[in-house]
């Protein structure tokens, strides 16, 4: 069964002459496991799509299914539940609680979703993200890239089935952003959890398996890369 699928997807903002048709008449089913990108230039429609893909928003049209299931007559708290459950966000500009430290921040998602054990949980997933030794540390003491591998333990803490990252390593110079697409495609390779994530830079576009290109709110391409060859040496 796909982790999410749209099928005849749209959404317009406003009304009249200034109506904007963000997002329209998107097919599109992303299976368990992909690590798929959204690539288009600015105002194409990859926030306004991902929003739909983690629930944050519904379609003016259309129908968004979640693991199988449709999620239009949720009431927000059912979606909220949803999201809490099964979805993991990572956002630009990393939008971690500034007064608290690394650990807190992972931990307070724990606490949130109503889970227990989360200091420790917070720390397993700190180390999992490279950062053990800087549990302690507020955002301000972190680099950018640290500061992103933070948010990345924070949404993958509660174990979601999908992860959402919307221009994740926009705010990032290339090196740290490559690292962290590289750390984002060790976990979806390692736990199995299907990430879904915007660019518009071609050198983050190189890591995904498969690119979906969006163009004037609909999709011009969708590409599926081959698994790389493996090296001599290994497997056979
Ligand atoms: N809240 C909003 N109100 C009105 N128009 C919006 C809103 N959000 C996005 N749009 C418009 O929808 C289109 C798609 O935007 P967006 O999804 O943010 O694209 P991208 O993320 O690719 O830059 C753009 O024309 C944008 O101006
Ligand atoms: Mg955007």
């Amino acid at each position: 069964m796909p982790i999410c699928e749209l099928r005849g997807v749209s959404r317009t903002y406003g009304s009249g002459p200034a109506k904007v048709h963000a997002v329209r008449e998107i097919d599109l089913v992303i299976e368990a496991g992909e690590f798929t990108v959204f690539v288009g230039p600015s105002g194409s429609g990859k926030t306004t799509l991902l929003n739909m893909v983690g629930c944050l928003d519904q379609p003016s049209e259309g129908e968004v299914l979640i693991e199988g299931r449709p999620t239009a007559g949720l009431s927000d708290r059912a979606l909220a539940h949803l999201r809490a459950e099964r979805i993991g966000f990572i956002f630009q500009a990393f939008n971690l609680i500034p007064v608290l430290t690394a650990v807190e921040n992972v931990e307070l998602a724990v606490q949130l979703g109503g889970g227990g054990d989360g200091r420790a949980r917070a720390r397993q997933a700190l180390a999992e993200v490279g950062l053990t030794g800087l549990e302690g540390r507020r955002p301000n003491q972190l680099s950018g890239g640290q500061q992103q591998r933070v948010a990345i333990a924070r949404a993958l803490v509660r174990k979601p089935a999908l992860v959402i990252a919307d221009e994740p390593t926009a705010n990032l110079d290339s090196a740290n952003g490559a690292q962290v697409l590289e750390l984002m495609r060790e976990l979806n390779e390692k736990h199995g959890t299907t990430f879904i994530f915007s660019t518009h830079d071609a050198m983050v576009m190189e890591h995904a398996r498969r690119t979906v290109f969006l163009h004037d709110g609909r999709i011009a391409r969708d590409e599926v890369r081959a698994a790389p060859a493996p090296r001599a040496g290994e497997g056979r």
